[in-house]
């Protein structure tokens, strides 16, 4: 069993992140610039940004981080995406999600130009995601392509199961998965919430990416010996076996699936960091795409 260590992989690829933003200075060109709108004090979405302006300082791209209280109307979140859309100096944006009940999320990930749209959210790049166009892939699911690919990870003609259907996630995974290209090829199967005989065709998976949303869930006995197991969940629960109280664990039970696996993600440094890898990956192409 061999442990994929994402925070590793992710340390590489912003290395060449870095040296790409400094070959671009070095040649007097424009140096990206990600902006990420916070709306609110949800503590999870203050650490995302927190992280990726702390990622962007680290590999020298520029970051602006705006933040707006809950109370901020949808017209007004709407102003600001169109301010953005128009400033020349920004060359990708995201709103961090989820956004507060009465802001439609719909609304916003509409109004944001998708030549702006790092995440990878607006329907005009899910389309051409679809479609395998070139476009900004949305963060999760081309971090783990990646790290798959970095591990030298046989997908072709494999079968791949991806438990969780979220727009950010399981769907768009399935898609990346079943893609024409090197590191994908699978077979997909997509099981979500409504999912009868779902142990039945885990077991099944050569490849098992789980992003459902429920701790511990995967349990040694719905996975086949020599799988490889990517673990997306991230969960804060109370903990008896540490100062603090709490640890995190993903939607696997890690402890004894692991055993099982040819190869298996951890959680944390596994998926997570690889997530903002991606992102800082979009923001270089949509800076070099529009100044080429
Ligand atoms: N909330 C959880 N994941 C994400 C993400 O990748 N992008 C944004 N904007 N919000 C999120």
């Amino acid at each position: 069993m061999e442990i994929i260590d994402g925070k590793k992989i992710s340390a590489q690829v912003k290395q060449e992140i870095a040296d790409e933003v400094s070959r671009m200075a070095n040649e007097g060109k424009k140096i990206p610039h990600l902006a990420a709108v916070l709306v609110g004090n949800d503590p999870a979405s203050e650490t995302y940004v927190a992280s990726k302006v702390k990622a962007c300082q680290a590999v020298g791209i520029k970051s602006s981080e705006l933040r707006y209280s809950s109370d901020i109307t949808e017209e007004q979140l709407l102003e600001v995406i169109d301010k953005l859309n128009a400033d020349e100096d920004v060359d990708g944006f995201i709103v961090q999600l989820p956004l507060p009940k009465h802001i439609s999320e719909e609304n916003v990930l509409n109004r944001i130009s998708p030549d702006k749209d790092v995440d990878g959210f607006h329907p005009c790049n899910v389309g051409r995601m679809v479609l395998g166009l070139p476009t900004f892939l949305p963060a999760t699911p081309a971090g783990i392509v990646e790290l798959l690919s970095r591990y030298n990870i046989e997908t072709e003609g494999k079968h791949c199961v991806v438990v969780g259907r979220s727009n950010i996630v399981g769907t768009p995974m399935s898609v990346l998965m079943s893609r024409k290209a090197k590191h994908a090829n699978c077979t997909v199967t997509m099981c979500h919430s409504r999912t009868q005989n779902l142990k039945e065709i885990t077991l099944q998976a050569d490849i098992l990416i789980v992003a459902m949303g429920v701790p511990r869930f995967i349990k040694a006995d719905m996975v086949k010996e020599g799988a490889v197991v990517v673990d997306v969940g991230i969960h804060r629960i109370p903990s008896d076996k540490t100062k603090s109280g709490w640890q995190l664990v993903g939607d696997v039970d890690f402890e004894h699936v692991a055993p099982k696996c040819a190869y298996i993600t951890p959680v944390p440094g596994g998926v997570g960091p690889m997530t903002i890898v991606t992102l800082l990956k979009n923001t270089l192409l949509a800076c070099s795409r529009k100044h080429a």
